[in-house]
């Protein structure tokens, strides 16, 4: 038995599901990598902490990839809004990675709430946007 642990991110089919399987199983992968990384804090390990920062920010890369071929595949015309969204998170994630690992700052519970805030935004209402587009 372990400590319980705070779930940040918990999938719900109705707020998150955009119809679209490979990105559904993503985001959930996602959330999975997010909650990792939100329980190493509780031990305070910094190496522990980096592994899982980098582990977050390497799929969020293969993520956005991923959505981003597939909108170009299917000529979506939110592609440019969406990419720009994408491009403005990546940049924070590469400062944050910089910061976190030069000792300059730690990570905290402002931190997660950030990513939180932006996933529980960008998820359903840029994601969902191209269901229709991108579903079968
Ligand atoms: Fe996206
Ligand atoms: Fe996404």
């Amino acid at each position: 038995m372990g400590k319980p642990s705070m779930t940040l991110m918990q999938w719900i089919d109705e707020k998150y599901g955009t119809n679209v399987d490979v990105c559904d199983n993503q985001h959930k992968e996602l959330f999975d990598r997010i909650n990792a990384l939100n329980d190493s804090l509780t031990d305070g390990n910094r190496a522990h902490i980096g592994n899982r920062l980098d582990s977050l920010v390497d799929y969020v890369i293969a993520h956005f990839e991923t959505e981003e071929r597939m909108m170009e595949e299917r000529g979506y015309n939110g592609l440019d809004a969406h990419r720009q969204e994408h491009d403005r998170l990546l940049l924070t994630c590469t400062d944050l990675q910089d910061r976190f690992h030069s000792g300059e700052m730690d990570i905290g519970e402002s931190t997660m709430a950030f990513i939180k805030n932006w996933f529980d935004h960008h998820i359903p209402v840029i994601d969902k946007s191209y269901g229709p587009d991108l579903s079968n």
